[in-house]
């Protein structure tokens, strides 16, 4: 092992939105307590994106600066390495986050009384890309099988042929179930949405973070006629920590899809450092992200073993990929929003509570594992501690 996933950098007091939430919370948190909230890492970046931006302010004039040959060159280099497929450059379309570039595609893809359809529990942002925008929202819900989920495909055909429905926004990985589709799956789910006329969004942001074991699929090996009818949404911020440089690349093959998205944007290039910072880790810091998932996988069995021997009350949802672990405390028979203030006041754990999702969610929390094994253990002996005392209670 070569890198640092040991140390701890505090973020109170920089801004840190997690660290911010927290203290909201719970004003009167302890120091010591870490929040495993909000998808970024406790972990430090790799020194080479470090180094590297170091070097390139050094060397540069913050004028209008747009992506280089090398920036585009870096993004279908990682494809094409790490992900199976080669998207020609022209498809790029960078926006300042995914979050945002949502948005922007069903303001752009959609016009007033159309509908999007969204498998729930999911990233709330894609509820709100579609309510803000003034959109129908048209939900499929997951299938829970107790350790893991499966999507209700009948359920998702009867939607999608909904005569409305002309957006699926597609999580891949799935946040916050930690599932990995299947090629087989996706094949499926291609296929029902090019019959009904149906273009994808599919939101691969987590792409990079595959636990030991599991492979993930991007719509970009799909046949043509599908890479056609999607839109991949990816960034460097998940894998290597660099969601405050907010850049991110959509990978669209239709022509006109990608012009739409250009013109929904309105700005013409994204902050500088993020472009660099990008180029930085998908042509340097590949060592840093096997080293990371190895990480993250002693971290996902250390809340498997933890639980398992101590919290009958609590199931861990099998994690394939990113670094959100789900766990379903039902078991605690708390109301939803007793656990909330459970956990947040009692256990001083400060996760994303899973109502959020959708209300498939509720009785679930997330768990932002991607921090030194220490921090959760400590989390995970308070969670111990609040609930051997609520035992004790009731
Ligand atoms: C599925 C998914 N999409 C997008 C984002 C955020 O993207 P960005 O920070 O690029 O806006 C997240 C962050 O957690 C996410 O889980």
């Amino acid at each position: 092992m070569h890198y640092d996933f040991e140390t701890l950098v505090r973020r109170n007091n920089t801004g840190s939105l997690k660290w911010n939430d927290m203290k909201n919370k719970n004003p009167n948190v302890e120091d010591c307590v870490v929040p495993l909230s909000v998808a970024d890492m406790e972990w430090k970046n790799p020194p080479e994106i470090i180094e590297g931006l170091k070097q390139y302010l050094d060397q540069s004039i913050f004028g209008y600066t747009g992506a280089t040959e090398a920036y585009y060159d870096s993004v279908t280099g990682w494809m094409e390495k790490r992900h199976g497929f080669s998207p020609k450059k022209e498809w790029i379309v960078e926006t300042a986050g995914v979050v945002p570039g949502l948005s922007q595609m069903v303001a752009a893809f959609t016009k007033p009384g159309d509908a999007v359809l969204i498998m729930t529990p999911v990233y709330y942002p894609f509820r709100l890309s579609v309510e803000n925008n003034k959109r129908t929202l048209v939900t499929s819900e997951l299938i829970h099988t107790g350790s893991s989920y499966e999507i209700n495909f009948a359920d998702f055909e009867e939607k999608a042929a909904g005569e409305d429905v002309k957006l699926l926004i597609l999580c891949s990985p799935h946040n916050p179930v930690g599932r990995i589709w299947t090629r087989e799956e996706l094949l499926r789910i291609a296929e029902i949405c090019f019959n009904n006329h149906v273009f994808i969004i599919s939101d691969e942001i987590h792409f990079d973070l595959i636990l030991p074991g599991y492979h993930h699929v991007s719509m970009g090996t799909l046949e043509e006629k599908y890479v056609n009818n999607c839109a991949i949404c990816t960034a460097p911020s998940k894998t290597f920590n660099l969601a405050g440089f907010q850049t991110s690349n959509h990978l669209i093959a239709d022509k006109e899809m990608r012009d739409k998205l250009s013109a929904a944007r309105g700005y013409h290039s994204l902050n500088m450092m993020g472009y660099k910072a990008c180029e930085i880790a998908y042509t340097r810091c590949e060592a840093w992200l096997d080293e990371l998932l190895l990480h993250l996988d002693a971290n996902k069995r250390y809340v498997e073993t933890f639980v398992a021997a101590n919290l009958p009350e609590a199931k861990v949802c099998n994690l394939q990929g990113t670094y959100l672990q789900w766990l379903d405390f039902r078991g605690l028979g708390m109301d939803y929003r007793e656990l909330e203030k459970f956990m947040q006041m009692e256990a001083q754990l400060f996760l994303d509570e899973g109502y959020i999702f959708g209300e498939g969610g509720r009785g679930f929390e997330r768990i932002n594992i991607a921090c030194p094994l220490w921090v959760l253990k400590e989390a995970m002996e308070r969670l111990l501690e609040a609930v051997i005392r609520y035992r004790k209670r009731r």
